[in-house]
């Protein structure tokens, strides 16, 4: 089968992405599956990408790979009866790349986690890995996400949504808002990812650069209650090719050095000081109930493929659901193929099963 991964995006995660998808192009078994790289340039462009995974790799924050825009362009043309994956050079004449059989979106944020991709490839007729529309839309929202994991019963962190709107209008009544449920909090662009934008208010004094900060990344942020005490814990679902909702071992990250939480530089910055501990250290109740609600917020949302649920663990052994992520990422020190590696799942093995499950 042909299979196009497409890459980079339009989102503050752009770079997160190229690594993810080198590291997928890496793995990739290249006798299995006949790989097209597609790059997303950061200003929308669709470009025929070279996809020499040892040019997609992380330096360190400021020096994050990108997407090549000044390759060629390609666009998805569609006739009655197939959707050919078309290649534009200028002064050259169309050239097709023929049809895919299946489109990896190793895409994160908006424009690409979001539905966007997902809505297109729907229009197109074309399969894709992940989440569909809904469940990606869902998910990329925080405020949404919330929604729908509180009418499953699932246990998640009180928090109050803002709008650009109501701070430009009525910062005053957005701060009683912010006093209403309480310091310290956490101000979250709605649609982020990866940290980006995300700042920890310790008190009203820090409240209104926390909400600029939030904005400058999504007109709607979060202020949401810091879970203080807890424990970050992730879980990774994964369908089997029935199409139940497979959990993976629970891994605990333990941010030190200077960060405060899991922002940007502990996720993914070489010697940041993030420990991982896989499995992590839970007793057996709380690691089953973890695993049994990370499949019930899949499913919750509806979605499909693979996604990677992230909790705070209390110490009276709590658990409430920080957030699911529908393509999480996939680098190197990325948790969701270490925990599956752990679980007895290899990267190339879990790739192939994605591939599999959206083929199907
Ligand atoms: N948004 C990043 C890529 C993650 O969830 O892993
Ligand atoms: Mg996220």
């Amino acid at each position: 089968p042909r299979v196009a991964v497409v890459f980079g995006g339009r989102s503050s995660e752009h770079g997160i992405s190229c690594v993810t998808a080198g590291s997928v192009l890496r793995a990739i078994d290249r006798t299995a599956y006949d790989v097209v790289p597609i790059g997303i340039a950061t200003d929308g462009r669709w470009v025929l990408e070279s996809g020499d995974p040892e040019r997609l790799r992380i330096e360190s924050a400021d020096r994050l790979p990108a997407v090549d825009g000044s390759r060629a362009s390609i666009v998805l043309a569609q006739d009655s009866t197939s959707t050919d994956l078309v290649v534009h050079e200028p002064s050259q004449p169309p050239q097709t790349l023929g049809e895919v059989d299946v489109v990896f979106p190793v895409l994160h944020g908006p424009w690409g986690e979001d539905g966007t991709i997902q809505g297109m490839l729907e229009m197109a007729g074309v399969r894709y890995v992940g989440a569909g529309v809904l469940a990606s839309a869902v998910s990329m929202d925080k405020a949404y996400m919330k929604v729908v994991l509180q009418a499953a019963g699932l246990p998640v962190m009180p928090s109050v949504t803002i709008t650009r709107r109501q701070w430009d209008r009525d910062a005053q009544g957005c701060r009683e808002q912010a006093a209403g449920i309480g310091y310290p909090l956490f101000v979250k662009p709605a649609r982020g990812g990866s940290s980006i934008g995300i700042s920890k208010a310790h008190d009203p004094s820090e409240l209104d650069e926390a909400v600029e900060t939030a904005l400058r990344e999504d007109p709607k942020v979060l202020l949401e209650v810091a879970a203080e005490g807890a424990r970050e814990v992730e879980c990774g679902v994964l369908q089997s090719l029935d199409g139940t909702p497979e959990t993976s071992m629970p891994a605990e990250l333990r941010v030190g050095g200077d960060h405060e939480f899991y922002d940007f530089a502990a996720k993914y910055l070489p010697g940041e000081h993030t420990e991982i501990d896989i499995p992590a250290d839970l007793t057996d109740e709380v690691a089953a109930e973890l695993r049994r609600l990370a499949a019930l917020a899949f499913e919750a949302v509806g979605c499909e493929g693979l996604a990677r649920v992230d909790f705070f663990a209390f110490p009276d052994g709590s658990l409430v659901v920080n957030e699911i992520n529908t393509m999480p990422g996939f680098t190197p020190t990325s948790m969701y193929p270490q925990m599956w590696a752990a679980s007895g799942l290899d990267y190339p093995a879990l790739v192939d099963r994605l591939i599999q499950l959206a083929l199907q």
